[in-house]
């Protein structure tokens, strides 16, 4: 096979010997779906961020619907999210036939701006989905007075959040619903998968139910109940977004190591923090006592001469130079009003949310992952120090 990573990619997978092993639990026990190990995962992801449910899934994405349907979005409604987020906080909306309706970033958080909200608020708005980008919480305080103003939900989009805090709450469960991804490019990886957290048991009881075809009661309760020869009844039209007890013992088997990694992650930003304090061209992930950052990744901004077109050439060169020494990078994410499903819908331009398209040309994550070595972060800073391209 070809090789596909770098020598330093831009994250790895990283885990012990005994996580390895623990897919082997469900494969020789011959329960394979939702069950005991999935069980055990949300649990732990309960304890670790103080929810009262949480519940496993194939997605984050898939999460998001399922909270979305079982909040009753449909056509006509409009959900306020950021500009520049990953596809998928807009894709979801549109799904149940809504209208995402953009707001501007803060450049210096990447998250949505809480001062632009009110403004995209109409008869039609039914709720806010706020991202927390790449383990940042976004500033929740102002965005539920909002909610709470205007009658409205939050669903919480921490895809990237684990490991984030706000007031030393962790992320996903300050509105009626946080959605989290197990994508191997999160911190805590199950191939593909994501968990719903919510501290409304009514709703949890709806979504648990959407997730596995509308039915009342789960396989693994059928099977332990007095009657396992007869089917459940279904009280919704529900969808298959249950996730498999082989991703279950994986999520489970790292949740043991849940506070290391996050200790990891925040050292080694601490490292590259002060290694650039001094690029004046380099804007460094946001830090401030009232956020704890997990860093899903480390996303910085390119602050050069010149308009945003002319600091994406720059970028782009310097990401060709960096991949060229072996160092892998990526804009940090993308703007969603720029990519030509939204743009084309919604007739939008760029300059239409001016952060959220700087943010798109001129961001670029470095590595970041647990169980980078000492040498590779090294090589990282000596990499970006020698060949930043000047202001
Ligand atoms: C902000 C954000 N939302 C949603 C998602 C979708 O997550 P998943 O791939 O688990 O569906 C991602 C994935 O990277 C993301 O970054």
């Amino acid at each position: 096979m070809a090789d596909l990573f770098q020598p330093i990619p831009i994250t790895r997978t990283s885990l012990t010997d005994s996580e390895i092993k623990s897919v082997l639990e469900p494969l020789s026990s011959g329960w394979l779906v939702q069950g005991p190990k999935v069980e055990a995962f949300e649990k732990k992801w309960s304890e670790f961020t103080l929810s009262k449910h949480s519940l496993a899934v194939t997605s984050c994405t898939a999460g998001m619907h399922l909270a979305l349907a079982a909040l009753g979005l449909g056509p006509g409604d409009e959900v306020i999210i950021p500009a520049f987020t990953w596809i998928s906080t807009a894709n979801v909306i549109e799904h149940h036939g809504a209208t995402p309706i953009f707001c501007d970033i803060n450049l210096k958080t990447f998250n949505i701006d809480v001062e632009k909200i009110e403004s995209k608020l109409s008869s039609k708005t039914v709720g806010i989905m706020p991202v927390h980008l790449f383990g940042l919480s976004a500033d929740i305080n102002p965005i539920m007075k909002i909610v709470e103003k205007h009658n409205l939900w939050l669903i919480e989009d921490a895809a990237c959040g684990f490991g984030a805090t706000y007031d030393g709450k962790h992320v996903g469960h300050f509105g009626s619903a946080g959605v989290f991804s197990f994508h191997p490019r999160k911190a805590i990886t199950t191939g593909e998968g994501g968990m719903v957290t919510t501290s409304d048991t009514s709703l949890a009881t709806k979504i648990q139910q959407l997730r596995d075809h509308g039915a009342v009661v789960s396989d693994l309760q059928r099977h332990l109940g007095a009657r396992p020869y007869l089917l459940a009844d279904h009280i919704h039209a529900g969808y298959n977004q249950r996730m498999t007890d082989i991703q279950g013992a994986l999520g489970s088997a790292q949740m043991d190591r849940a506070k290391d990694i996050i200790f990891e992650r925040r050292g080694i930003a601490r490292m590259f923090d002060s290694a650039f304090s001094e690029i004046e061209q380099l804007q460094t992930p946001f830090v401030d006592h009232r956020y704890g950052h997990g860093y899903q990744s480390y996303p910085c901004l390119l602050n050069l001469s010149g308009n945003v077109d002319e600091i994406n050439s720059k970028r782009n060169s310097w990401m060709e130079l960096l991949q060229s020494k072996g160092i892998s990078t990526r804009p940090a994410t993308h703007a969603v009003h720029m990519l030509t499903y939204y743009s084309q819908k919604y007739d939008l331009r760029p300059e239409d949310f001016p952060n959220a398209y700087r943010a798109n040309h001129c961001s670029i994550s470095l590595p970041l992952f647990h169980g980078m070595t000492f040498d590779e972060q090294e090589l990282v800073i000596s990499a970006v120090q020698s060949t930043i391209p000047s202001k």
